[in-house]
Formats: C-alpha cells, sequence, structure tokens
C-alpha cells in the first residue's frame, strides 16, 4: 500500500482518506495515533491488520469536542462529566458505556467504549475535518513499544497505512490514564499521566484496579489489552532497583560492549559508554516523555541488553513502571 505523507498544513488530505475508509496515522499528546472513522467498520478493520493487533482488544474513540461524545454513549454521567471538565482536553480515556450503533469492530463486542479527547491541536483539527469519531489505538505493531516520534511512526508503519500526518515528539510520551467511569467512583484500568493521586483530588474515591496492585500474571485483566504481551524492543530490558549512584558505579565497572544503560541527568554526565538519557530524575514526566523512544533507539543501535533504573511507583511513576515491568517481562536486579 501507498502511505500519503501529509504536513499539517494538508489536513484536508487526511480528512478526505478517513471519508474514504483509510487509515491514517496522527500525532497526540501522548503517543502517535493509527486511526479510522470509527463508524465505518471496514475501515476499523483495517486498523487490527495493519498492527497486527488481535481482534478481542478494543480501541478508543477520538473527539474533537465534547459535543461529539453524544454519537458514542448516551450515557455521559455527572462523574464522567465532572472528570472531563477537569482533564478533557488531556491524556485520559473515559469508560463509559456504548451507544448501541458503536461498531463492534470498535469495541471488540463490549458493552462499554473508550472515549478521549485529545489536547494536541493536529489530533483535534484533524479529527474536526474528518467530522467523525477516529478509532484508533496507538500507532506501532501489536506488542512492541508506542511510537512518540515521527520518524519512529515513518520507520514502522510506512506502506501499511493511508496517511500519515506529520507531528512534533509527543507531549506526555505514554498512552492515556484509562479510567472505567460506569462504576459508583473512577477506576484506573491504565495508569498514565494523569495520576491516581490526580484523579483523587477531584473524586477522593477513585482507585486503581486490583489486577494494577500486584506483578502477579492476573486472571482477569482489568482491560483487554493488559493480557497481551507489551512493550517490548527486540533488545532485553532489565530493570534495576536500588540507590541511583551506586547503580552508576556498578554499571561503570560491569557494562558488556553489547549492553546499555538508561540514565537520570544527575548521573549521566560522568558515566563513560553505551548510555542514554531519562531527563532530570526530579520530574519523572521527563523520563515518561522519552522512555518509548529510547527504548526504540536501543535497538536501532543494536544493543543487546538495556538496563533501566527503576523509580518510586506513585505519580506518573506508577504508569512508567506499569510499561516497563512488561517491557521486562519482569526480569530485575536489586543492586
Ligand atoms: O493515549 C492513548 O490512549 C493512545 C492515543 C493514540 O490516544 N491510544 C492507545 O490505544 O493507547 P491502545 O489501543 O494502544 O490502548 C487502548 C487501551 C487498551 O488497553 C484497551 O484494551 C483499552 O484501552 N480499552 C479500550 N476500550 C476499552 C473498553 N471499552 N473497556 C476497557 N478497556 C478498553
Ligand atoms: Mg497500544
Amino acid at each position: 500500500m501507498e502511505t500519503i505523507f501529509i504536513s499539517p498544513a494538508e489536513m484536508e488530505t487526511a480528512a478526505k482518506l478517513i471519508q474514504m475508509g483509510e487509515t491514517v496515522v496522527f500525532p497526540t499528546e501522548t503517543v502517535y495515533g493509527l486511526g479510522a472513522d470509527a463508524f465505518n467498520p471496514d475501515a476499523v478493520l483495517k486498523i487490527f491488520k495493519a498492527k497486527n493487533r488481535p481482534a478481542d482488544n478494543p480501541l478508543i474513540a477520538h473527539i474533537s469536542s465534547l459535543d461529539m461524545i453524544d454519537s458514542l454513549t448516551s450515557d455521559f454521567n455527572p462523574m464522567a462529566q465532572k472528570l472531563a471538565e477537569v482533564f478533557m482536553p488531556g491524556p485520559i480515556t473515559l469508560i463509559l458505556n456504548k451507544k448501541p450503533g458503536v461498531p463492534d469492530a470498535v469495541t471488540a463486542g463490549l458493552s462499554t467504549v473508550g472515549v478521549r479527547f485529545p489536547k494536541n491541536e493536529i489530533a483535534r483539527k484533524f479529527i474536526s475535518l474528518a467530522n467523525t469519531p477516529i478509532a484508533a489505538p496507538s500507532a506501532n505493531i501489536s506488542g512492541t513499544v508506542s511510537a512518540t516520534t515521527y520518524a519512529d511512526v515513518k520507520r514502522e508503519l510506512s506502506g501499511r497505512v493511508g496517511g500519515m500526518i506529520e507531528g512534533e515528539d509527543c507531549e506526555f510520551g505514554i498512552e492515556s490514564t484509562v479510567v472505567d467511569v460506569t462504576k459508583a467512583a473512577p477506576v484506573i484500568l491504565r495508569p498514565g499521566s494523569i495520576t491516581l493521586e490526580m484523579l483523587q483530588s477531584v473524586f477522593p474515591d477513585a482507585s486503581l484496579h486490583p489486577s494494577l496492585l500486584s506483578d502477579a500474571a492476573v486472571e482477569k485483566p482489568a482491560s483487554p489489552g493488559m493480557k497481551y504481551l507489551h512493550y517490548t524492543p527486540k533488545a532485553e530490558v532489565i530493570l534495576v532497583y536500588g540507590d541511583r549512584k551506586k547503580i552508576a558505579a556498578y554499571f561503570e565497572e560491569h557494562l558488556q560492549s553489547e549492553e546499555c544503560i538508561l540514565l537520570f541527568r544527575e548521573e549521566f554526565q560522568s558515566f563513560s559508554k553505551n548510555k542514554l538519557s531519562l531527563g532530570s530524575a526530579s520530574d519523572l514526566n521527563d523520563m515518561a516523555r522519552r522512555i518509548f523512544k529510547r527504548l526504540k533507539q536501543v535497538d536501532l543501535l543494536e544493543f543487546e541488553r538495556v538496563y533501566i533504573p527503576a523509580v518510586e511507583e506513585t505519580g506518573v511513576g506508577l504508569a512508567v513502571m506499569n510499561r516497563l515491568k512488561k517491557s521486562s517481562g519482569g526480569k530485575a536486579m536489586y543492586l
């Protein structure tokens, strides 16, 4: 398939592709998305094909204004409205009971639909020109690391999609916080940059789905997507727990030539070899913004193994560690 590369100034072309039932890659503030008309099941199936995505993993419907939500749900309840008022547009997805007209291809046959109102200007203009909710997963081959730069998405999906809109590096760098708002209080199904602490400042009863509290294999995952292999680069990923200075000192001595390490700015300067920066340790949003880009670089540089310092699982650290535990398949070291 020939992919049409689209600059932000030519977004009518992208909208036309959507209306013709094609797939289009677009930037968002979290990760790049691979979109199609949510109300065109044939177009939605093309997404699954382009990504090799399992059919039982539902997609998120993206909207460009809250008015658009009425086409997706009759249950935009007061809790959902409050969260939308505080956090939308932004890196959050609300799980709501769906309207019967929302195709099963989008929701994988579930009675609920995920709705996201992105903040990214290009994403919003694209959806608004397409004039329909855009069903979109992250723009990557299923099981691999989500793309957060145009270069990454271009390398991986050229020739597999109808169009691709060029954008900047993604501002947040990890996928949206997925929140079930069909229950008495909000429940986080997938942690993200809108943190549990932020949700609790609005709804003190907001909680994490139990499957996020244990590292054990989960029999009943919070959302269908959570049970699949995820976020895996080719390189082996090893999480390293312990004092950051101690970690740097240990690997200064033991790092092999085919291995690399991700380090925070504080330890980065003095480290001598095979290193990629995570930004400042004092703001984990820095790490979130860079982490997927770094995992892809590790593969491009053909390292066989990457060591990553574990961080505290609070705030956005919870979301970063949620992804990294999957990337590492549970492999960890304690220094
Ligand atoms: O930031 C994001 O959310 C990005 C950008 C493109 O918007 N999208 C994204 O989509 O990460 P995807 O498909 O890679 O992840 C969507 C997650 C999956 O874990 C899926 O199972 C879950 O959301 N999900 C979607 N609809 C759901 C539903 N109705 N009930 C429960 N989980 C749902
Ligand atoms: Mg994904």
